[in-house]
């Protein structure tokens, strides 16, 4: 049987970015490395268990593409550096950014501690921040342009019940990608968040989808199906791309 190519994309779409992907190495991080990889780009994963990056990088090499991965906590600047120049030190100067890490659980706000509080918007806000700022610092520097993304959630907007913490950052984040959309236009840095609804990965799944709650968030989509990792990172192919080279602080 003739193999169909169903990519709505070109070949080599991505080969002139080196993308550094934060939570790669699960879901629909790992998803998106793996995508951005396919269309020719180098992708560097990074995240705190060093099995999961090694897997996914290994993956993306077996399959004929560039990739390499750093163990590193995002709520952890100078954590962040050593990342940059490992995977710098593999792959070349990083042009582009995926914060997609996160971390998220069920909790009544009331019942929050201090800890559980600062470890959710520690991995989100802050870690956004810390790679954000990293990658600016050395685009700027070198005079290059490229590419910020922010996986958020569509309760970004609108705030969600019993998750509050996330919710609260995920807002900051947005705030952050739209302020230096406007602050690092000079620069020729775009950034764009993507909002998704639910996406079945075991990360997001095991920790808010306990008894009926699935069966709840899958009635309230009104298509009434979940998304498929590819039509999220067709969007972050999209977005890296120089299909949107206008497309910021969106
Ligand atoms: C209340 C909780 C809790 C829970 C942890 N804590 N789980 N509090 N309810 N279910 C508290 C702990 O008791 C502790 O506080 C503090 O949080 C830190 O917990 P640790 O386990 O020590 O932290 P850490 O090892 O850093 O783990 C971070 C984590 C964990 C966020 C708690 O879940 C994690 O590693 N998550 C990463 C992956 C993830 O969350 N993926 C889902 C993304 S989905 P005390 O006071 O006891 O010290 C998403 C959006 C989905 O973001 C949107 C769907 C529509
Ligand atoms: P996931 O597999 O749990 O992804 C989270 C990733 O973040 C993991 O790879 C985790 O790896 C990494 N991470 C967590 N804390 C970190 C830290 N301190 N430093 C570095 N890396 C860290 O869940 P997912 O569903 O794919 O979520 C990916 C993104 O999509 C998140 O931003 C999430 O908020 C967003 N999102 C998901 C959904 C959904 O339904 N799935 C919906 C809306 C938005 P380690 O644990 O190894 O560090």
């Amino acid at each position: 049987m003739t193999h169909v190519d169903r990519s709505p994309f070109r070949a080599g779409l991505l080969e002139n970015r080196t993308v550094l992907i934060t939570g790669g190495g699960t879901g629909l991080g790992r998803s998106a490395a793996i995508k951005c990889a396919s269309l020719g780009a180098r992708v560097g994963v990074v995240g705190r268990r060093e099995d999961p990056l090694k897997a996914t990088a290994g993956e993306i090499e077996k399959a004929g593409g560039r990739a390499a991965f750093a163990p590193c906590d995002v709520r952890d600047a100078a954590s962040v550096v050593a990342a940059f120049d490992s995977i710098e030190a593999s792959l070349g100067p990083v042009n582009s950014l995926v914060n997609n890490a996160a971390g998220n659980f069920l909790c009544a706000s009331e019942d929050l501690s201090d800890n559980a509080f600062d470890s959710v918007v520690k991995i989100v806000l802050y870690g956004t921040f810390n790679c954000t700022r990293e990658l600016g610092r050395r685009l700027i520097r070198a005079k290059q342009e490229g590419h910020v993304l922010a996986i958020v959630t569509s309760y970004a907007v609108t705030g969600s019940a019993f998750v509050l913490p996330s919710a609260a950052a995920k807002a900051g984040v947005l705030a952050m990608m739209r302020s230096l959309a406007v602050e690092w236009a000079v620069y020729g840095i775009r950034l764009n968040a993507i909002a998704p609804g639910p996406f079945p990965t075991e990360g997001a799944f095991s920790r808010l989808m306990a008894g009926d709650l699935e069966k709840e968030a899958l009635d309230r989509v009104p298509s009434k199906r979940f998304g498929e990792h590819d039509e999220l990172s067709n969007l972050v192919a999209y977005l890296l791309s120089d299909a949107s080279p206008y497309q910021t602080g969106d």
